[in-house]
């Protein structure tokens, strides 16, 4: 058989791989649904609470539907005093790094680790929706020699978080924009995370490895990992005034231009436009427009590109808003992660319901029947 009798599809490009009804993306529109909910309606109008219960269970919540939801996350934020001494050895590593070991280790800890009934599943999706944001911001403050801030039981999901993170809790308009921001990144399809959480799955792994391996997926430069470094590129170029000059010599050099570009997007990625309008009135509300004039530079030096569908992307304007609330660089990818436990647990729960193993095949172009030659034999 040669490549000719085959049609590979390299990196699984336009390849459907199931069906499903977590989210809808129409890359040439530009349009993003959550169980067939607009993006935009949902990032102006609901909470990061009425998503994970949208998204987890199918439908809006009534307001005792919220209730519930809302007290099980809050009774569900506390991590075993082990997992914060696994955070404690693991704290020179990268915070991802420390994010994926220490929600491993949970799975020692979760008495239905083994359950993938889709009711355990959902009960664990909660879980651990609630106990990585516990798990990041300890790491956030142990690595700093300080003592980590416990977890509130009165704030919101997005609120305690901020609370956790800087020991002080945020105004409303700072935890608005923490969820507006966990809101954008709760799902979205086939990315590369979910779908690796999807093959976890598909060997019926459970809810615990399947997230570690969405983690571990998540960190990579070409996903989660472009808001890390779009922060790094806005530093480097210092000024608006260099970001053209900045962005030729990257292009000239055949580089990539971080938070720019999407796999499915030809137009602007639709999460892209709530971030920049909230980045911008931080900045200014802060004193501090830099940072958003600076990418608004890169994204008029980028301006020749979108006619080859070339867009700003959802990491592209996140960071600025992290920066501006006093957030480390890289504690921008386990934020991102943070905000998508929900939607890697509605797919893990789609999987389970209609399980195939997810198992390709690759194609053989390697030498053939060579002959073993003994140690001895060998130059
Ligand atoms: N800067 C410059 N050129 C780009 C960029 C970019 N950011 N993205 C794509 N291109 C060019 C690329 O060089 C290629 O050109 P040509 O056809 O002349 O060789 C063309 O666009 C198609 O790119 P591709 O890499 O074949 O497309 P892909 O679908 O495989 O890659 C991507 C998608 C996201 C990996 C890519 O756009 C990229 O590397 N972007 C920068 C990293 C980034 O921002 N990642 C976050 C993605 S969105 C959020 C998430 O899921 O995490």
């Amino acid at each position: 058989m040669s490549t000719r009798d085959v049609e590979l599809k390299r990196g699984l490009k336009d390849v459907y791989l199931d069906r499903t009804q977590a989210s809808f993306i129409d890359g040439g529109e530009g349009k993003l649904l959550y169980r067939g909910y607009n993006i935009h309606d949902l990032a102006e109008k609901s909470t990061f609470e009425e998503v994970v219960y949208l998204l987890l269970y199918g439908s809006l919540p009534t307001q005792p539907q919220l209730d519930e939801l809302d007290a099980t996350l809050r009774a569900s934020r506390a991590i075993p005093e082990e997992i914060y001494q696994i955070i404690e050895i693991t704290k020179a590593g990268h915070p991802m790094d420390v994010l994926r070991t220490a929600v491993s280790a949970l799975a020692s800890f979760d008495p239905e680790v083994e359950d993938n009934s889709p009711e355990a599943v959902l009960r664990k999706g909660l879980r651990l929706t609630s106990q990585t944001a516990t798990i990041i911001c300890a790491n956030h403050r142990i690595r700093q020699g300080k003592q980590p801030v416990a977890p509130s039981a009165t704030l919101s999901h997005s609120a305690n978080f901020l609370y956790m993170m800087r020991g002080e809790e945020p105004d409303d308009d700072e935890a608005k924009l923490m969820d507006v921001d966990f809101i954008l990144h709760a799902e979205h399809g086939a990315n590369a995370s979910a779908f690796a959480s999807r093959v976890t799955a598909s060997t019926l792994a459970d809810l615990h490895a399947a997230v570690v391996t969405g983690i571990g997926t998540l960190k990579g430069p070409l996903h989660g990992g472009a808001a890390e470094s779009v922060m790094a590129m806005a530093e480097e170029i210092g000024d608006p005034a260099e970001a053209k000059a900045y962005a030729k010599r990257v292009l000239d050099g055949h580089g990539r231009i971080m938070g720019f570009g999407h796999r499915v997007y030809r137009a602007e990625d639709p999460r892209a436009q709530h971030l920049r309008e909230r980045s911008k009135a931080l900045g200014e509300k802060l004193g501090q427009p830099k940072w958003i004039q600076i990418l608004d530079a890169l994204v008029e030096a980028m301006a020749p590109y979108r006619a080859k569908g070339i867009h700003v992307n959802v990491d592209f304007f996140a960071g600025s808003i992290y920066q501006l609330m006093g957030i480390p660089e890289d504690m921008f990818i386990p934020i991102f992660a943070l905000g998508r436990i929900p939607g890697w647990t509605l797919q893990v729960l789609e999987q389970y319901e209609n399980n195939i193993l997810i198992r390709p095949l690759l194609y053989y172009e390697g030498p053939m029947d060579l002959e073993y030659i003994p140690m001895e034999a060998r130059s």
